[in-house]
């Protein structure tokens, strides 16, 4: 269990990362080697936070339906897009309001959403239409026999859910958001066949905080770091729930041609890195964009989906966004050790870099925040 610590202010809290980066020592160990933590993240972390789905492009026409679980490993809720007959996107419960049969299995075009198991019908929106053999039941339907609907937050034509809306999507996504705001995402077309899955034997927690630090690049990544200048490898934190990393390269080749709309408008940049909490990162290179959703699937043992989005097909074989399966099996080894040492009897707790690991240290603090709420 984790160990109490005195922060600051003087409370006791389970979990404490000092806000002084200069000052603070790295979160407790247990958050990566306790079951109890783990299990207590679904609900503090990833219950309340918001996640990708994908792109409106799963439900293109009217009538469209496509089931999937949140988060297949962990979460495992299931749920249901659908656009109707009015053209909007809906998310919903897909789990029947009579006994839990699961609405829908495959995807499917229909006009209505009939349940296969004693055949209760409900609209796209989840709404209750009409149910067999219950005439004689009093107080029926109340809204408790609709389907659940789920916000749902557009970015152009990405989408995202929450199981338990805490926070609005704006304070995970507007940084990002607005940065990118020139980008034609609409433009952008998702290939499942440059997509894949690769299995971490680590903590999803380590393969996050990896990722938000270009502090290992010239000793994990040396392709990469012959690419892009770590010089200028730049951090930005965007409270309270995202960091960037823009990659400057190296040649002034293989960049994105940023307008005069851009901030960065005259950087070379190759591409840039946006975290958002917990889990989910978003690469745009000059070729399009690599969505990688981090989702955990035991204390030691992580899937992470790398979902392609290709904007400028031919720009796909250069610069810091080629080669993302050789970046990805050296982060996957590095964060593998680190699951092996993090765990001795010697090792308790680490500093940071105040130059290189702001964004790593954003991360454990937002994981204290959460744990302690
Ligand atoms: S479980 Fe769906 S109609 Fe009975
Ligand atoms: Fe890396």
């Amino acid at each position: 269990m984790a160990n109490n610590q005195q922060s600051a202010t003087g409370n006791r809290q389970r979990f404490f990362v000092d806000a002084d980066i200069s000052r603070a020592k790295t979160i407790d160990k247990a958050v990566y080697t306790s079951q109890e933590i783990f299990d207590e993240m679904k609900e503090k972390i990833f219950s309340c936070s918001w996640q990708f789905i994908g792109s409106d492009d799963l439900i293109k026409e009217k009538g469209s339906c496509y089931p999937f679980p949140l988060l297949e490993n962990y979460l495992n809720e299931p749920l249901l897009l659908t656009k109707d007959e009015t053209g909007k996107i809906n998310c919903v419960s897909n789990v029947c309001t009579h006994r839990g049969n699961i609405v829908v299995y495959e995807p499917c075009q229909s006009a209505n959403l009939r349940c296969k198991y004693h055949g209760r019908l409900f609209q796209l929106d989840g709404k209750f239409k009409s149910m067999p053999e219950f005439k004689e039941v009093k107080n029926f339907p109340t809204a408790d026999d609709d389907l659940t609907q789920l916000p749902l937050f557009h970015w152009k034509k990405f989408l995202f859910t929450t199981l338990n809306q805490k926070f609005p999507a704006e304070e995970f996504l507007k940084d990002m958001i607005k940065r990118m705001e020139w980008l034609p995402l609409d433009e952008f077309i998702f290939r499942p066949d440059l997509s894949k899955d690769f299995i971490v034997n680590a903590h999803w927690a380590l393969y996050c905080e990896n990722y938000q630090e270009g502090f290992h690049i010239p000793f994990v990544h040396a392709g990469l770091n012959a690419l892009i200048d770590y010089g200028d490898y730049e951090t930005e934190l965007f409270f309270p729930y995202s960091s960037l990393q823009i990659g400057i390269s190296k040649t002034g080749e293989d960049c994105f041609d940023l307008p005069a709309s851009s901030p960065d408008h005259g950087k070379k940049v190759a591409a840039y890195y946006f975290w958002v909490f917990p889990n989910l990162m978003f690469n745009f290179y000059p070729w399009g964009l690599s969505v990688n959703v981090v989702q955990p699937i035991a204390v030691d043992k992580t899937k992470v989906s790398f979902l392609t989005y290709a904007w400028k097909e031919e720009k796909r074989n250069a610069g810091a966004g080629s080669d993302l399966d050789k970046v990805e099996l050296e982060d996957e080894e590095i964060v593998q050790h680190v699951q092996k040492g993090i765990r001795s009897g010697f090792y308790h707790h680490g500093r940071y870099s105040v130059t290189r690991e702001k964004g790593t240290h954003l991360f454990h603090r937002l994981l204290a925040e959460f744990l302690n709420a």
